[in-house]
């Protein structure tokens, strides 16, 4: 709590120096505790320059996700109304599951710098180093079950639109839940649901988006289809700002949703790249070759396959053979 004091009393003076006393003073705790809470804020990350004459001044911050940074002018009546910003999680989707079943409210955003466990698509690992984005959202939707990957395409353009105002770069959605710059992967989507009979109880939505994190991190066979906000925008992300705008988006696709379903489809259509493009659909059963024609209402992916006959798919992952036309 007094490390707390400290630490907003240093960032509200900005580049100013503020004397052991007058943090002593405005805290009301001695000059050594003082010290030793400026100690455990550099044993943080903060770098803090200590003069003797004149006193403390932080002079870089850690690039931690801290609430009330996030909080502040973020504006959403729902999402983000709940943060809870982790150091290190095996996976913020578990938590995110185990937080909704005990009853969090909808909107409740779990992040963690880093993921022991992030889990992927089709039982795949989420490989989680530090400098990225991991949330989950929780989200009691009435809707009815074979409606949820609805959800997962409504998250995927509040994604692509957060990207694309923040780092200026043409972020397009890949079937199903892929978000890719220049033909490379950037973000990927993981919805889970609790649901009974015909009822959902809880949908938790996934999100992972490589921000800043050095690309070698990732095995080869991966990194070669993988790319980075940072690479791509030529420039470190804030991703304080990043995932404010995330959090809004979410908010105004979900409110869309929720309102008038068939706009997200059709918003979706306008983001993707897979649907006119000639594909190649493994890892759910057989592989499946043709035009990808469109998506139904419940989000499934047409499929005109080479001998004219039609395919729906709702999941497998998407190789491009030859794009659309315009795309
Ligand atoms: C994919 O395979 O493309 C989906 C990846 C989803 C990863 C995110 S990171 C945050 C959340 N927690 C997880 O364990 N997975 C999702």
């Amino acid at each position: 709590m007094y490390k707390d004091k400290i630490l907003n009393l240093l960032r509200s003076a900005r580049s100013r120096f503020l004397s052991g006393e007058e943090l002593a003073r405005k805290t009301g705790i001695s000059r050594t505790m003082v010290w030793k809470h400026i100690k455990s804020l550099e044993r943080d990350g903060f770098e803090i320059e200590a003069v003797p004459s004149q006193g403390y001044r932080i002079t870089s911050i850690p690039d931690i996700l801290r609430e009330r940074d996030v909080k502040q002018g973020l504006k959403t009546k729902t999402m983000g109304r709940e943060l809870v910003l982790l150091p290190k999680v095996d996976s913020t989707n578990i938590l995110a599951m185990e937080l909704a079943s005990k009853g969090s409210p909808e909107g409740t955003v779990v992040t963690a710098e880093t993921q022991s466990g992030g889990k992927g698509r089709l039982g795949r690992t989420w490989i989680s180093p530090k400098g990225n984005l991991y949330l989950s959202v929780i989200l009691r939707p009435m809707i009815p079950v074979h409606k949820a990957p609805l959800i997962t395409m409504m998250g995927a353009i509040a994604v692509a639109s957060a990207i694309r105002m923040v780092c200026q770069v043409a972020a397009v959605i890949k079937w199903p839940n892929d978000i890719l710059i220049s033909g490379k992967k950037v973000s990927g989507l993981l919805t889970e649901m609790s649901a009974e009979q015909d009822r959902i109880r809880h949908i938790v939505l996934g999100i992972g988006v490589n921000v800043n994190m050095e690309l070698e991190a990732l095995p080869p066979e991966v990194r070669v289809l993988s790319t980075s906000l940072a690479a791509e925008a030529g420039g470190r992300i804030n991703r304080t700002l990043l995932l404010q705008e995330l959090i809004r988006s979410l908010e105004r696709w979900y409110q869309v949703f929720l309102a008038n379903p068939p706009e997200v489809l059709r918003e979706w259509q306008k983001l993707n790249m897979t649907v006119g493009s000639r594909i190649r659909v493994t890892g759910a059963g057989d592989t499946l070759e043709g035009l990808a024609q469109g998506i139904d209402d419940d989000g499934r992916l047409i499929i005109r396959l080479n001998d004219g006959s039609i395919r729906f798919v709702s999941a497998g992952d998407v190789s491009i053979l030859k794009r659309a036309r315009g795309n």
